[in-house]
């Protein structure tokens, strides 16, 4: 009877610690302030935020980029005009920054972004290369700054906005100097500097199936066939509630997965116009549950991040003029509504 008795609390708490209601106080802890990350982690996915390096003397800031994210990328400060701001001189600064604070908080690092048409410095636009020079000066620089975070970094968005919206290829300094090869080449030389490093084409406007996105898809499948050390595509996802949601966007998804790709959306962020009324927030955040549930239906979309996480240091004002509170936190650093959707959508069971 009494062994009885002892078999069935034992199974009554071997249930209860199986539905996570009789575990230590580090689990309760868990169970009562659930974070982005944590319930990310669940799905076998990162929650991350991008960051940058002057705001990180905030530090009611820090506390919650350190304890709510799992992933960080430099919104900044490993371009190409922080990181080589002249010829052959590296500076490591801002990088080194951010990657030991994610160290610090035990976090991983996407790091951001090695070929890109902008933010790079005058000594490299200021001047007409040959396309012998400008492949030296482009490996060199690949080189030299994804060696230097070997082992540092979990990602690189290795190309940043190659296409134009209409699927042609964007009239870069690369694109005109070097033609559309600049991009194989670039994979491989950040593929030799890195091995283990996961490698990225990265973009906006290309969340719906359309041109734009189906560029991405034919030179990735290209790409692949050809043996070209491509791992991901990842998708920006700047929307704006003013021009709808991606409804395809799992479409999207899933049919890179099929090329054997990885996806990740990596910038979002949802803008909207001025003045922010109860009715926007609400829609902004049935954008936000919405995009995290597409993301954790499709097997190979790995994490979700947004850039930065409040409207604080959201880049969005000074671009886009009467338009902004475009992050789940609001500038005083109070969660709003996308918050608790983002949160609600993570509560989903797994499904992969
Ligand atoms: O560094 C100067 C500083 O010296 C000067 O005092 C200050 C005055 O405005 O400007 C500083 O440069 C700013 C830079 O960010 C660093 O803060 C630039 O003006 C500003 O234009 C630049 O904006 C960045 C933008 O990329 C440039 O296109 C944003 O912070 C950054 O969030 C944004 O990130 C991009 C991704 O890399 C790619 N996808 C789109 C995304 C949003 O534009």
């Amino acid at each position: 009877m009494r062994r009885t008795r002892l078999g069935l609390v034992g199974a009554l708490a071997a249930v209860l610690v199986a539905a996570g209601l009789a575990a230590g106080p580090a689990a309760q802890a868990h169970e009562r302030q659930p974070t982005l990350a944590g319930l990310a982690e669940r799905h076998g996915r990162y929650f991350g935020s991008a960051t940058d390096n002057p705001e990180l003397t905030d530090s009611a800031y820090t506390k919650i980029l350190g304890s709510e994210f799992d992933m960080i990328t430099p919104g900044n400060g490993m371009k190409w005009y922080a990181t080589e701001p002249e010829q052959g001189v590296f500076d490591w600064t801002a990088g080194d920054q951010i990657v030991d604070l994610a160290r610090r908080h035990h976090q991983r690092v996407r790091a951001h972004t090695l070929v890109w048409h902008s933010q790079l410095p005058d000594w490299l636009t200021g001047k007409e290369w040959t396309a012998a020079e400008l492949r030296a000066v482009l490996k060199k620089h690949i080189t030299t700054e994804v060696r230097h975070y070997r082992g540092k970094v979990y990602s690189w968005d290795v190309v940043n906005e190659a296409f134009n919206e209409d699927g042609s290829y964007r009239e870069t300094i690369w694109y005109k100097t070097l033609g559309p090869g600049y991009i194989a080449d670039a994979l491989r030389w950040a593929h030799k500097a890195d091995p283990h490093a996961r490698l990225y084409l990265n973009d906006y406007n290309i969340e719906a199936v359309g041109p734009k996105s189906d560029a991405y898809h034919r030179l990735a499948a290209d790409l692949k066939a050809r043996g070209v050390p491509l791992d991901g595509i990842g998708l920006q996802t700047h929307l704006a509630l003013q021009y709808g949601y991606p409804a395809t966007l799992e479409d999207n998804l899933r049919r890179f997965s099929r090329l054997g790709l990885d996806t990740a959306l990596t910038e979002v962020d949802v803008r909207m116009q001025l003045p922010v009324t109860d009715a926007k927030l609400a829609e902004q955040a049935a954008w936000y549950r919405d995009l995290t549930t597409a993301c954790l239906a499709v097997h190979r979309c790995v994490g979700v991040t947004i850039w930065d996480y409040t409207d604080k240091y959201s880049w969005i004002p000074d671009f886009f003029p009467g338009e902004g509170a475009a992050l789940p936190w609001d500038e005083r650093l109070d969660p709003k509504p996308a918050y608790s959707a983002l949160l609600d959508a993570l509560r989903q069971r797994a499904v992969t």
